[in-house]
């Protein structure tokens, strides 16, 4: 039967092949040949039904400080074992994270023209005050149409060469949106006024030719608040020809025209010596103030909110900006185009370090 001086023999060997133990797995061990379940410390606490009843208190006390202490030593060991290991993952996994990228694979991915015409969008509006919303690529009629002001039978519908998915029983019919102009009542509905936001995406039209494809890129501009008016547009618009095509001043064309959900309504051109071409005029997007039925279909009160919008299409600005002559290529998956017309994947569009450089 183990006495006393054992049990001081036993903790001072357990305590000493701790210290001993140089890491978790030889740590692990230790611990298991002492507190497992056939270890010699629980073995001990097996032995104390064999005791006569008046010594069991005193040696289970005994055992159960040993215990104690031995648990203490096991944790403490640990976590110094554990901190160590991580100190020498972290002096090992070190990276140089100012080493070049190294010519490979990933140096030959491209950015599409798109993506990049879109980044160098979002991070000017945004520097406006602007917020990125999204709407589905495939939307209802009444969203799509209705609510833009223009009814069932309302002739603007019959410009946008819809692709329409079969009708469902009740008679309504799902289409591929025609612009991103939905986006627009999406967020009235949901959005209190100060509202701020661009919405760019993918919409559809049954067209093709150089500079038609039945699915091409638009970016959406909404401002509705109390006092926004068509001074602010202009500005908003001009800031944002001045930054996009990178130039200190571009001269900018107003024409009055027709959109059923913006009254008045106008086109915009450009100057196109922005772009290294003087003496033409290029159309870049359709604008106007907000139509007062339009906020009311969105249940806003049109006498308390106004405010503007526009429309402009994202790869016709790619291929004036970039000088890319057909849009068809754009959407051909061809890599040398790609390669050609690409841009480096390490060139983030700021306007800090140049939008295009
Ligand atoms: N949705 C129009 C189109 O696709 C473009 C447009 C014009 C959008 C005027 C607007 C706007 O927001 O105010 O032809």
């Amino acid at each position: 039967m183990s006495s006393g001086t054992d049990l001081t023999h036993l903790e001072h060997d357990v305590l000493e092949e701790i210290a001993a133990a140089t890491d978790l797995a030889a740590l692990d061990v230790v611990r298991v040949a002492a507190l497992g379940k056939k270890g010699r410390v629980s073995e001990l606490m097996a032995q104390l039904g064999k005791l006569p009843p008046d010594e069991r208190k005193a040696f289970g006390a005994s055992v159960n400080a040993v215990k104690a202490k031995v648990s203490d030593a096991l944790d403490e060991r640990r976590s110094m074992l554990e901190a160590a290991a991580l100190t020498t993952r972290l002096t090992h996994e070190r990276e140089d994270i100012t080493l070049p990228v190294r010519a490979g694979v990933a140096l030959q991915g491209r950015i599409h023209p798109v993506s990049q015409v879109l980044d160098e969008c979002i991070e000017i509006f945004a520097d406006l005050g602007f917020e990125v919303a999204e709407g589905p690529d495939i939307e209802t009629d009444d969203l799509n149409f209705t609510k833009l002001n223009m009814p069932a039978e309302h002739p603007a519908r019959q410009e946008h060469d819809t692709f329409y998915f079969n009708p469902k029983p009740d008679g309504s019919r799902l289409l591929l949106r025609t612009h991103t102009s939905p986006v627009q009542i999406r967020t009235m509905q949901t959005k209190t006024p100060p509202i701020r936001i661009i919405a760019p995406g993918r919409v559809y039209r049954c067209d093709s030719d150089q500079t038609h494809t039945p699915m091409f890129h638009q970016i959406e501009g909404l401002v509705i608040d109390e006092t926004t008016h068509m001074g602010h547009l202009k500005w908003v618009l001009e800031e944002f020809a001045k930054a996009f095509f990178e130039v200190d001043n571009v001269t900018m064309r107003f024409r009055a025209s027709h959109f059923p959900f913006t009254e008045p309504s106008m086109e915009v051109d450009i100057d196109a010596s922005a772009i290294g071409k003087p003496g033409q005029w290029l159309e870049i997007l359709g604008c106007g103030m907000v139509h007062p039925n339009v906020i009311a279909n969105c249940g806003l009160d049109p006498e308390k909110y106004q405010g503007f919008a526009f429309g402009m299409g994202l790869d016709r600005i790619a291929m004036l900006k970039y000088g890319l002559p057909d849009l068809r290529a754009f959407f051909s998956a061809d890599l040398r185009w790609l390669r050609h017309y690409g841009f480096s994947l390490l060139d983030q569009p700021t306007l800090g370090g140049g939008l295009s450089s």
